[in-house]
């Protein structure tokens, strides 16, 4: 049975949610914009706070468009599709904002242009769930999956692939996800199986006969770790003027769209001596960063990455950088008595741990560059920074993922 409430929808929160509040309590409603007033029904009641979802909008905001996706509303996929993109950006932006002051006590009073390209097509990496035939991603916050004929999100030539996708888990019952990975420069794709028993390889070739095209170089069986691989596990992409090796297990970002300028707003325009980057992955900023420096050490604690970086300093003829496996705590340990005049960090959501702060704050390098994927993580960091004696010197938002609430973010941050 529905419990249907009236609601009028103050704010977007992070999460793609519209915040309403009523009888002292508050309300996170899916598909809900700010100044609207919905009907919606509620589908998780905590003692301060509620989930409601949109079932009727009474009064639409000017803000709301239909979303372009037939799929949008059941697919899991995406959150704000209904909003109109310029609109994304603007809330996106007032979001990372108000993150940064309420969790971090930073007061930003204005942020640098914001970069944003195309709002469709931009994913080069997808992860496919798939059962018997049917292929798409799962319902928002259910394991139940949506069958989809394609995605807005990915770049038109994953989509392309989808038929044969889906034939080809008809074809391998035991199959539960297909991760896909395409170079836009070389054309090609590598595929990652996820089934739920490793299939012999002679029937994981006879299952791709005739289906999977030539331009699908390599294909990687992961069942509790990788098993096996036929072809390649790698393919090569252009950033910039540099080329990069990228591997399969290696993380790359993924809209392919904002590579150059995402590059161009993070690497400072100056020079310096010593750089310490910890998370540099496959060299994505590294290489760029080492036409700034005197001399360069990054690290990863993905060994993948590290092979792949290395080989890609070699190819692009870089002699002053030097790539190491390890664990930025460990790394931060290693150089505590450096004199570091850039630390360039780029972590996962998780943020700096503790320890890593701590060691940043002991070594005071001069300035620091800290590429975010997660304003909460940015937030509780920047204050530990901030108390520590540097200054925001500026702060700039990257839509690496339009129509989703994901919030990327590029924090220049100076010794005061
Ligand atoms: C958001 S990605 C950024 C990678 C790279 N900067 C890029 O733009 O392609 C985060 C990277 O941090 C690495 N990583 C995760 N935890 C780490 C840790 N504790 N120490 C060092 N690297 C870590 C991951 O392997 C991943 O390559």
């Amino acid at each position: 049975m529905k419990n249907l409430k009236k609601l009028l929808i103050k704010k977007l929160l992070y999460g793609g949610y519209g915040l309403a509040e009523a009888e002292d309590k508050a309300y996170m409603v899916d598909y809900a914009l700010p100044g609207e007033l919905v009907e919606a029904d509620v589908y998780r009641e905590k003692k301060d706070h509620s989930f409601a979802r949109t079932v009727k909008v009474l009064i639409p905001s000017l803000s709301r468009r239909d979303a372009p996706c037939p799929y949008y509303g059941t697919c899991g996929g995406c959150q704000l599709q209904h909003l109109k993109y310029n609109e994304q950006l603007k809330l996106k932006e007032e979001i990372l904002l108000e993150t940064l002051s309420r969790i971090g006590k930073v007061h930003v009073k204005s942020l640098e242009p914001t970069l944003h390209g195309g709002e469709f097509g931009y994913r080069i990496r997808v992860q496919f769930k798939v059962s018997g035939g049917r292929l798409g991603f799962f319902e928002r916050r259910s394991h139940n999956l949506v069958d989809v004929e394609s995605c807005l999100l990915v770049h038109p030539s994953i989509n392309g692939l989808i038929p044969s996708l889906r034939e080809l888990s008809k074809r391998l019952k035991s199959l539960k996800e297909i991760h896909v990975f395409y170079s836009p420069h070389e054309k090609e794709f590598i595929l990652k199986l996820f089934p739920e028993d490793i299939p012999p390889k002679e029937k994981l070739k006879k299952s791709m006969e005739n289906l999977l095209t030539s331009n699908i170089v390599g294909v990687g069986v992961y069942h509790r770790g990788k098993a096996y691989s036929l072809g390649r596990d790698f393919t090569f992409v252009k950033v910039g003027l540099y080329r990069y090796r990228v591997s399969i297990d290696s993380f790359l970002q993924v809209n392919y769209l904002l590579w150059d300028s995402f590059v161009e707003e993070a690497v400072p325009k100056s020079d310096f001596e010593r750089v310490l980057e910890l998370h540099c992955g496959v060299g994505f900023f590294s290489l760029f960063l080492a036409n700034r420096s005197r001399f360069l050490v990054s690290y990863d604690s993905n060994r993948s990455a590290i092979r792949d970086a290395e080989y890609n300093a070699k190819m692009n003829s870089l002699g002053n950088i030097s790539f190491e496996h390890g664990d930025g705590f460990e790394a931060l340990r290693r150089h505590a008595g450096d004199v570091i005049d850039l630390l360039f960090l780029d972590p996962p959501r998780s943020g700096l741990s503790e320890g890593e702060a701590k060691l940043i704050l002991q070594n005071k390098p001069k300035e620091i560059v800290y590429v975010s994927c997660e304003p909460t993580t940015l937030a509780r960091d920047l204050k530990t920074l901030l108390t520590g004696g540097y200054y925001l010197a500026s702060l700039r938002m990257v839509d690496n993922f339009p129509n989703t609430y994901h919030i990327e973010a590029i924090a220049h941050i100076r010794m005061g």
